[in-house]
């Protein structure tokens, strides 16, 4: 049988979508693990080797237990009468209610529902409306719990946690800094906030949008030159930009999975800058913890009132909040924390919940994405062969995070 040409380009058509749709299935295919969470896929199981941070101490008073979720599941977190934290699963093991409404006592946590009562390790230790001594075997699950520097972290993986080293820098344990905290909760994945934090470009425009804060103006709109290499913690990010005749390096001590640490500018002119961590915490597919941790030097006592005050100010203030407004053009008048937040928020909640990556155009400037994404294939890869996965350890005497080097010549 032969064809003719009409039929012969009918055919080669069809034969160049199905080629393409499959190879759109393929990319969907690489990329759709990457953004999941829950127990049971080789992302979820990634990610439950990591401590995450799950709160700030200061959100649960002693004798008082809050709902908190991570990684898709609802945890139960309560701090003891004598101020120890702890966390079970959030789902009494009688008929099944949140375990967070009910009461402390010492160090256990008692159910509102029928009164049953879960020691720190989520033993059953007593059913009031049953046989005295009955509760058996009868448990929760519960999880380690650590804080450090003012917040909790949590541990959900199998067997005993790591220890607590990873997130751990210098600057947060010298003497004479002052630590501020704080949280936000946006409506997406959590990866779509760690690829930003390896995508030193958009610093040139997203923060230079709607009102220019002290960030984008020490920034600029300059394309930074980029660099990327591996590290025991991470990835080490280098962006350099040369403003007014000086060569500006900024680093990002980047820690596996999602910590940014990095230098921001001053809030109040002249200030040191600040280094900061972001950890980008997933409470599910769908919505991400941003905790970010500060350390300020302490200086005077009327500066350190200043930026005290500022931070404080800067506690309720949640992007989400104003999602309305934000995706109008309208930003805070801020200088730095509220600002910088609601730039980050439009373009990363503008992503989607779930970026669709398959449709995505990367180019040369991306290369701290793609990166980031080979690192986390080939540790994906690793967990579906039940092979280890890199033993990521913290870098003691990391690089300066932010300077500026000689006079260049050329200017
Ligand atoms: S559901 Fe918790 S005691 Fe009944
Ligand atoms: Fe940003």
């Amino acid at each position: 049988m032969t064809l003719d040409n009409s039929s012969s380009q009918k055919l080669d058509k069809q034969q160049t979508q199905t080629s393409e749709q499959q190879r759109l299935q393929k990319l969907s295919d690489r990329m759709k693990p990457l953004a999941e969470t829950t127990a049971g896929t080789p992302m979820g199981e990634l990610l439950r080797k990591f401590w995450h941070p799950i709160a700030l101490s200061r959100s649960i008073d002693p004798g008082k237990a809050r709902a908190v979720r991570l990684l898709g599941e609802d945890l139960a977190l309560y701090r003891g009468e004598g101020g120890k934290a702890h966390l079970l699963a959030n789902r009494c093991a009688h008929r099944l209610t949140k375990l967070h409404t009910g009461w402390v006592e010492g160090d256990e946590l008692r159910c509102m529902y029928h009164g049953w009562k879960y020691n720190a390790h989520g033993q059953c230790v007593d059913r009031p409306a049953e046989r005295a001594g009955s509760h058996g075997s009868i448990r929760v699950n519960s999880y380690p719990v650590h804080e450090y520097c003012g917040v909790v972290f949590a541990y959900l993986g199998e067997g005993e946690a790591p220890e607590f080293d990873l997130y751990r820098k210098p600057k947060f344990e010298e003497d004479g800094v002052l630590l501020f905290q704080r949280q936000e909760i946006w409506p997406c994945n959590w990866l779509q906030h760690a690829e930003n934090s390896l995508d030193a470009v958009h610093v040139s425009f997203a923060h230079q949008m709607g009102k220019v804060g002290v960030f984008g103006d020490a920034i600029t709109d300059q394309v930074p030159t980029l660099s990327y290499e591996e590290t025991s913690a991470g990835i080490k990010q280098t962006a350099v930009r040369v403003i007014d005749g000086k060569t500006q390096v900024r680093v990002s001590d980047w820690t596996f999975p999602y910590g940014n640490h990095v230098s921001i500018p001053a809030v109040h002119e002249g200030g040191a800058w600040i280094e900061t961590a972001n950890w980008m915490v997933p409470i599910d597919d769908t919505h991400t913890l941003r905790v970010s941790l500060r350390a300020v030097p302490s200086t005077t006592p009327d500066a350190d009132a200043k930026i005290s005050e500022y931070f404080d100010g800067c506690e309720d203030y949640c992007s989400t909040d104003h999602h309305d407004d934000l995706f109008a053009g309208n930003y805070p008048e801020d200088p730095l924390v509220r600002l910088t937040s609601a730039q980050d928020y439009v373009v990363l909640v503008g992503q989607g919940e779930i970026a669709d990556r398959v449709h995505e155009c990367l180019g040369v400037s991306d290369q701290g994405i793609a990166f980031l994404r080979r690192i986390l294939f080939r540790e994906l890869e690793a967990i579906r062969n039940g092979k280890p996965t890199k033993e990521w350890r913290r870098i003691e005497n990391g690089s300066t995070l932010f300077q500026y080097k000689e006079e260049t010549a050329a200017n």
